[in-house]
This record gives C-alpha cells, structure tokens and sequence, in this order.
C-alpha cells in the first residue's frame, strides 16, 4: 500500500464524511506503532514531524524523517508523510526533497495581514513543488509548551468569513480552525465550539483540521468529525502512552523491555482513536 499524499487521503476521507489521524512521531518507535495502529484498524494514516521534533533531532530533518517513510512504504494501509507546524522557510523548502507529500505552514501567530502573506507565499512554493499545505487562521493554543490562550481572546477563535478570504487569498489546500482546542493537554477534558464549526463547514471550501486533539474525548472528536473536520491532529495522547509505559517497564540496561511496551502501549492508543474518527 505505502506512502500516499496526505491530500489524497484527507479528499478521500471527506468524500466518505470521515477524518484521516494525522499523529505527531518523535520516535521511530512512534512511526512503527502509528503504522500498527492504522494496520490494526484498516484505515489510512498520516505520519507528521513537527518543526520541534527536528529541532529535537538537533535539525537535521533527514535520519527521522526517512525512517518515518520506510515504515510508511512497508505498511500495509496508505500512509501520508507530513510536514507540521513549520515556521522556518528553510525546513520548508526541505520538505519536497525529503519525501513529503505535504506541509502545514503556521504563521498563525503573525497578525492577519502578515500571515495572509507568508501563508500565500508558502503556498506558491508549495504548489510550484508539488506539495498540498494547510495553513492555520485564530490559533490554537498551547504550542511550545505556551499557556493556552484565554478563549474569549481576540485571535483565540476562527472567524468564518475571515476564513473564506484567508483561504480564497493564500490558494491553501487545508485550514487548521480554532473552535476550543488546545495543544499538549495530557487529560482528555476540553470542548470544542460546535456552533463555530458548523459555520465554518458551511463557509470554508476546503477541508478543516482539528489540532490539540489529545485533549478532547471521544464523543467530542466524534462530534468534530461529524461537524466537518476532516484531519484529526494527535501528538500528545502518544507521549502520554509511551511515557506511562516506560516508567511501569524501566527496570535494567536493556531498552528493549521498555521500548517495546511503550510502542505497543502507542499502538492501541492510535487504534483506538483512529476508531473514534471513523
Ligand atoms: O499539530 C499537532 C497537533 O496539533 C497535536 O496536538 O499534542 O495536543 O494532540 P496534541
Ligand atoms: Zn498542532
């Protein structure tokens, strides 16, 4: 089956009201239990490296991103390799080179006028290359270990119409929405802003991505899902199997025991929750 672009599998998906998971690897541990996952549920999956997971690997893109797409061509579900949360122009233009069928540029920080024209920018080279891009507009909170913006903050939340023009101005493929998620939580207790989303389905034209997804329970990832988010995002729900997992199995020299238990404890939190999206 193999390495498929993640454009594809997030059109596919929307043709059949689905959501394509798209999970954040660190380690090849990561990339291999994601792929188990995905094979244990039968569906496509998206493997993603974050700009921080390669700044992690002391910047070099290459050693992680080649193991992701070895695991990615030996599955045997279709398996998108991503580019996430990139801010620096060089790690963009890396992306084609490297394998990526696919970036999500974020310059959701800047103010409008100014990530209106780095996103537009981002996206005349990625499509010049080949390359499908997400943008984000209203950002999602929490990235970098930050606090998680006050959600009544200007910014904090995704305007509808301002979205349409985003999206129509830059030519980006796919939107990151803040409708009430947040980055990095280790407890599955946030709610979403479903009012907010059904305006957003109704007046973006392209597919909407979910981020900070580790936060959110089932039944508010079912509920994304059928209000039209059609990429789920998940890092942090991996970090917190692998890493409860490791500290019950850290006995002795060997890593094998407490690897192996973290990567099987990985893959049935990513066949779990790819479940729950389809
Ligand atoms: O882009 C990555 C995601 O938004 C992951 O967020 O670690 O909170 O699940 P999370
Ligand atoms: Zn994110």
């Amino acid at each position: 089956m193999s390495l498929a672009p993640a454009g594809v599998l997030v059109a596919e998906a929307a043709a059949a009201g689905r959501a394509v998971a798209a999970f954040n690897v660190i380690t090849l541990e990561h990339a291999e239990a994601v792929v188990e996952g995905a094979e244990r549920a039968g569906t496509p999956v998206i493997l993603q490296l974050s700009e921080n997971a390669v700044k992690f690997r002391g910047g070099a893109l290459l050693p992680i991103s080649r193991a992701a797409a070895a695991c990615a061509e030996a599955a045997r579900v279709p398996v998108g390799l991503h580019l996430d949360h990139v801010k620096s122009p060089d790690l963009l233009r890396q992306a084609a080179d490297a394998g990526f069928g696919s970036v999500m540029y974020d310059a959701a920080h800047l103010p409008y006028a100014e990530n209106l024209e780095a996103t537009r920018s981002a996206a005349d080279w990625a499509h010049a290359n080949g390359l499908w891009i997400e943008a984000e507009l209203g950002e999602v909170g929490g990235k970098n270990g930050a606090a998680p913006l006050d959600p009544h903050a200007p910014g904090a939340r995704t305007d509808p119409d301002e979205a349409r023009r985003f999206v129509a101005d830059s030519g980006v493929d796919a939107l990151a929405v803040a409708i009430g998620s947040t980055h990095a939580m280790t407890s599955r207790t946030a709610s979403l802003d479903h009012a907010l989303l059904a305006r957003l389905a109704k007046t973006v034209d392209v597919p909407l991505v979910l981020h900070g997804s580790s936060g959110l329970p089932d039944a508010e990832l079912a509920a994304a899902v059928a209000g039209g988010i059609r990429k789920v995002n998940i890092g942090t729900a991996l970090n917190v199997a692998m890493t409860e997992a490791i500290r019950t199995h850290l006995t002795g020299a060997d890593p094998r025991p407490y690897l192996t238990a973290a990567r099987t404890a990985m893959a049935a939190t990513a066949e779990a929750m790819i479940a729950v999206l389809n």
